[in-house]
């Protein structure tokens, strides 16, 4: 067993232990009711200290894989019922106009309330965030550059960013001119621009159900229209609803995550992502890649992007390091395929260029291993933080609750019992200073009334799991 414990990992000691446990619980060692060692016992057989020991085990039994019983020792917890994934959604029947503004706007509104438990923002960097690192960069950078650092950048980016961001696909095999990537201000803008190239006004563009809403308010800002494909939540879109949608209707873009979905967690498999790439060439419809989760992934492996995949240049990248490192600094890229030159005069059309300091910093951050490091502690810890939230809800929420168990990203996706309508459960959460997300807001047509997105992307505090209860005992009131 002390094989096992690696002294030289990047993962902590107490982590180490509670990786074992669960690995030994999923692989059928460890059954419900089990009896664990001592703490005495299992510090001396791994040669780690009692303390170390006892944070994990007070870690698992907040997770709700183990209980203490009061001198009898540790067991694993009896029969625990897992959660039921969220129901399968429907292929829309028809294209539809969009039209959620006002309550998106009371969403953004109640994140930058004073002392409210941000259930509601996808910022999952901040649970293990890089601000220090990235400081000192930008002192250094400063100090280095001068005044030439708050100039202007270039309109497609900052060269060694660009650079940068090219050796990261060559990762996977991909072979890309850094003159091929053209730096935004976060994902959002880089997803406005390969919209506008690849369709116009009152044009369908096939979208995921649910959607992140940044996506459906750009639709509607832009006039086109949404068909809205089930997303299956464990491994994204179901094709053979898309494949309905191309045949039915005058599909002239796609838009989907093609690694990990928001607001599901779900995470589109390699083979199917390829699949997806082969199909819509075939019917030469354009698909716009949303990859912005693609490094916070819980699986074995990265997803690798769409772009990899493609043949004839249809896929558009849209990326950033909003949910990686610094949503603040709003650095994103796209890669346009084909529509390169439009991508480029639309950039400088919209604005003129992204902040030189910031990808400056990002380049420097990015090309030693400092971000690599980060992302590994940071994936490790919104994993737990993950079963945390999905242990407390199924503690303290209706019994028909469904929750949808992530395999990446920041956020759950959670079906309530259908009375429930999260729009007004939004508003009382706000009361109690809790900000959540409701459904409706990632469906063009007003779907996912009874639910609602929560983030366990935060340093997770016994306020936060407060926060969940008292969420927990509301939707008991409103039913
Ligand atoms: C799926 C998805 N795409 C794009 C964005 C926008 O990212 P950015 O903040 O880089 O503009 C977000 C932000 O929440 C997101 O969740």
């Amino acid at each position: 067993m002390s094989k096992a414990i690696k002294r030289n990992s990047q993962q902590y000691l107490y982590q180490q232990v509670i990786s074992m446990v669960l690995e030994m619980q999923a692989s059928g060692t460890l059954r419900p009711g089990d009896k664990l060692p001592s703490l005495r016992k299992l510090s001396q057989q791994l040669s780690l200290s009692i303390p170390t020991v006892k944070l994990a085990y007070t870690e698992l039994e907040r997770q709700n894989v183990i209980v203490a019983k009061p001198k009898s020792g540790y067991f694993m917890k009896p029969n625990l019922k897992l959660l039921d994934i969220p129901t399968r959604g429907k292929l829309g029947r028809s294209p539809t106009q969009v039209n959620n503004q006002s309550l998106i706007e009371q969403v953004y509104e109640a994140l930058h309330l004073p002392d409210m438990v941000s259930l509601g923002i996808a910022n999952p960097s901040s649970a293990h965030p890089c601000d220090k690192a990235l400081a000192r960069i930008m002192r250094q950078v400063l100090s280095k550059a001068g005044a030439k650092a708050i100039s202007y950048a270039p309109t497609t980016g900052y060269a060694p960013l660009k650079r940068q961001l090219a050796l990261r696909y060559f990762d996977y095999g991909l072979q890309l001119n850094p003159d091929e990537v053209i730096v935004t201000n976060g994902a959002q803008e880089a997803l406005s621009i390969a919209l506008q190239c690849v369709a116009r006004k009152g044009d369908v563009i096939a979208i995921e159900s649910p959607a992140f809403f940044g996506v459906l308010e750009l639709i509607e800002s832009l006039g086109m229209m949404a068909l809205e494909i089930p997303v299956c939540s464990d491994d994204g879109i179901w094709l053979t609803d898309l494949v309905t949608g191309i045949n039915k209707h005058s599909i002239k873009a796609c838009l989907f995550s093609t690694s990990i979905n928001n607001p599901t967690g779900s995470f589109m498999p390699d083979d199917k992502r390829k699949e997806l790439v082969e199909l819509l060439e075939s019917h030469n419809i354009p698909l716009i890649e949303d990859d912005v989760y693609g490094d916070l992934y819980f699986t074995k492996n990265r997803g690798i992007p769409a772009q990899c995949y493609a043949k004839k240049g249809l896929v558009l990248t849209c990326s950033s390091f909003s949910k990686t490192a610094a949503p603040g600094y709003r650095i994103g890229w796209l890669i346009a395929g084909q529509f390169e030159a439009q991508a480029r005069r639309l950039k400088r059309a919209l604005s003129c260029s992204s902040s030189l300091i910031n990808q400056w910093t990002l380049a420097e951050f990015i090309a030693g291993s400092e971000y690599d490091r980060n992302m590994q502690k940071l994936r490790e810890i919104l994993k737990l933080n993950k079963a945390r939230m999905l242990a407390c809800i199924q503690d303290t929420f209706p019994q028909e609750t469904k929750a949808s168990n992530p395999k990446g990203g920041g956020v759950a996706w959670v079906e309530l019992p259908t009375k429930i309508d999260s729009e007004e459960l939004f508003h009382m959460a706000i009361e109690q200073n809790i900000s959540i997300t409701p459904g409706v807001i990632f469906s063009a047509s007003k779907k996912f009334k009874n639910y609602i997105r929560l983030s366990y992307g935060m340093p997770w505090t016994d306020q936060v799991e407060n926060a969940i209860k008292t969420l927990g005992q509301l939707i008991s009131s409103q039913q």
